[in-house]
């Protein structure tokens, strides 16, 4: 069943049923973030469990699943931690990063948040040396074993936000990972345990009313594929990321793909 559409075009030369490759490919091209919500939106407790499902299923490192969501509806609770958002936000544009920081205060208008946690100590599950063991070889493997550990939750954090898609939602990733300060007073407000780590919010629900959600500039397939071996015409040098960074990352960030010229 899984490989219907690959077996077919294989066997017969006749153009294969790509039916549930559209349906997906619609679901993915519709995936497209917001940073506002309409506010008077209730999502069902059924759609938090089937977006939380989709991640379920997901790959994993050794399939150790090393992931936990926490759903946060309660007002006060979201309030909590759009503020913090918020309040980093606002301590972010004084260390002159220069990154062009969204308007977190759209948080708040969000129906709930699913906040993504994870547990590092995971890593033991993935290839590393003994913990008695202090040599850079160790060190590297533990960070890949990092590496390993963060792709896993990506992949089911991914799968939820394409459910979310799938339900009609359009949605938002807001990262809180390595942010000491994060940790530290999100963890309380969600009983969570020292151990783990905070490393998202995935935001989901229908725009406020006058609003249009856009789709963003991607790069072309031909940008992005090599064949065989690394098309070197793809490689850019730190000069050009740094001149992309300077004069087009608040545009492809903000602006619908129609304004942004390749
Ligand atoms: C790993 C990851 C981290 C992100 N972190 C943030 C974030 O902290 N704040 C934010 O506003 N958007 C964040 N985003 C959303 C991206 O800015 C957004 O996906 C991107 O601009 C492309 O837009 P699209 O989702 O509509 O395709 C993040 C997305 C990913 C995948």
């Amino acid at each position: 069943m899984a490989n219907k559409a690959a077996a077919e075009h294989a066997s017969s030369g006749q153009s294969a049923d790509y039916s549930r490759y559209n349906q997906f490919m619609e679901i993915v091209r519709n995936r497209i973030t917001i940073r506002s919500f309409d506010p008077s939106y209730v999502v069902p407790r059924e759609h938090y469990e089937m977006i939380l499902e989709a991640a379920r299923h997901s790959p994993s490192g050794a399939d150790a699943q090393p992931w936990h969501f926490i759903v946060v509806t309660n007002p006060d609770t979201k309030n909590k931690i759009a503020d913090y958002c918020v309040n980093e936000q606002n301590s972010r544009a004084k260390l002159k990063m220069k990154f062009p920081t969204p308007d977190y205060r759209g948080l708040r208008t969000a129906p709930g948040f699913i906040v993504v946690a994870s547990d590092f100590r995971w890593v033991r599950a993935f290839p590393v040396l003994p913990d008695s063991d202090t040599s850079e070889l160790a060190r590297m493997y533990v960070a890949n074993a990092e590496r390993i550990l963060l792709q896993s939750v990506a992949a089911a954090t991914m799968a939820a936000h394409l459910a979310a898609a799938a339900l009609g939602y359009n949605v938002w990733w807001v990262t809180l990972l390595g942010q000491e300060k994060a940790q530290n007073a999100l963890k309380p407000i969600l009983g969570v345990p020292e151990d783990l780590a905070l490393l998202d919010i995935m935001c989901f629900g229908p725009p406020p009313p006058d609003k249009k959600p856009f789709k963003r500039w991607k790069k072309e397939l031909n940008e992005i594929v090599n064949w065989e071996r690394f098309d070197i015409s793809h490689y850019m040098t730190l000069a050009q990321i740094d001149d992309w960074i300077k004069n087009k990352r608040h545009l492809v960030m903000y602006k619908p793909a129609s304004d942004i010229r390749g």
